[in-house]
């Protein structure tokens, strides 16, 4: 059972709870629709069967083990152009949660959290653009919470990090603090510059080199920047100058 929060600024106050769901997403999606909804609400379940992951891929996650929920938001105040800020948001908030419990927590870009090299949240947001405006957004997050085991070899849990066994729970409430936290943030205008700081020095590779595949090529790097439209640009150390890549364009290699 998840309980909604009431003393969150928005992130919360409402949660649907499904036992068991296709793909929150397309639940959010369905509500989106139909019009009537609090900005703020929360769609979970405990079995997520058709978890939908980036670029097409699937998210699998074990029954009953793990947190799966789409949040449905409002940034209307955004602008079409700014809304990787609100991939930056939610990482960093995702980021904050995971490091409640551990020293190496990172965002991978664009918006996975990964603790000690491995994946334990992935985020996948559905916008809908009216004009120039965001006017609604679906925030799909799964979070690797007290699962085991794993076929992907790159793949954790929180649970298996810590050697701790976790009440569902209490973790979808702290983690819907530091997500309401974090969208606090990017309401209030005036702190986006640090919000795109903070996203920066929280980033795997930043101030560290790391090797990624570009165009079948192996290439190793920093992270430099990353440009108001959401694209990585990379420091080559393997051969000099700048790489600025989108979307699919790089794949990071393990060390
Ligand atoms: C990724 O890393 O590829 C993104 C994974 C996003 C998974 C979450 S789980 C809850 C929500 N519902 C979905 O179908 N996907 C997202």
């Amino acid at each position: 059972m998840y309980n909604s929060i009431q003393d969150t600024l928005i992130i919360g106050k409402k949660v649907i709870y499904l036992p068991t769901c296709h793909s929150t997403n397309d639940i959010a999606a369905e509500i989106v629709h139909a019009g009537l909804f609090d900005e703020g609400t929360i769609v979970i379940t405990d079995n997520q069967v058709k978890g939908r992951g980036q670029r097409g891929t699937e998210w699998v996650a074990d029954p009953g083990q793990n947190l799966t929920f789409s949040v449905i938001l409002k940034p209307g105040f955004l602008p079409v152009g700014d809304q990787f800020l609100l991939s930056q948001t939610v990482a960093l908030g995702i980021c904050a949660y995971a490091a409640l419990y551990v020293n190496d927590a990172k965002v991978k870009w664009p918006n996975d959290v990964h603790v000690n090299g491995k994946k334990v949240s992935g985020v996948l947001i559905e916008n809908s653009i009216q004009g120039s405006r965001i006017a609604s957004s679906i925030i799909g997050i799964g979070v690797n919470i007290n699962q085991a085991a794993f076929t992907n070899s790159y793949a954790t849990s929180i649970g298996r990090e810590t050697g701790r066994q976790f009440v569902l729970s209490e973790e979808f409430q702290k983690l819907l603090r530091c997500l309401d936290h974090s969208y606090a943030d990017l309401k209030s205008r005036t702190l986006h510059d640090r919000i795109r700081k903070d996203y920066l020095t929280n980033l795997f590779g930043y101030n560290h080199a790391v090797r990624f595949k570009y165009q079948d090529r192996v290439l190793e790097g920093t992270v430099s920047h990353v440009t108001l439209q959401g694209k990585l640009v990379m420091k080559l150390l393997s051969e000099s100058g700048m790489l600025e890549v989108g979307l699919k364009e790089i794949e990071w290699l393990k060390d």
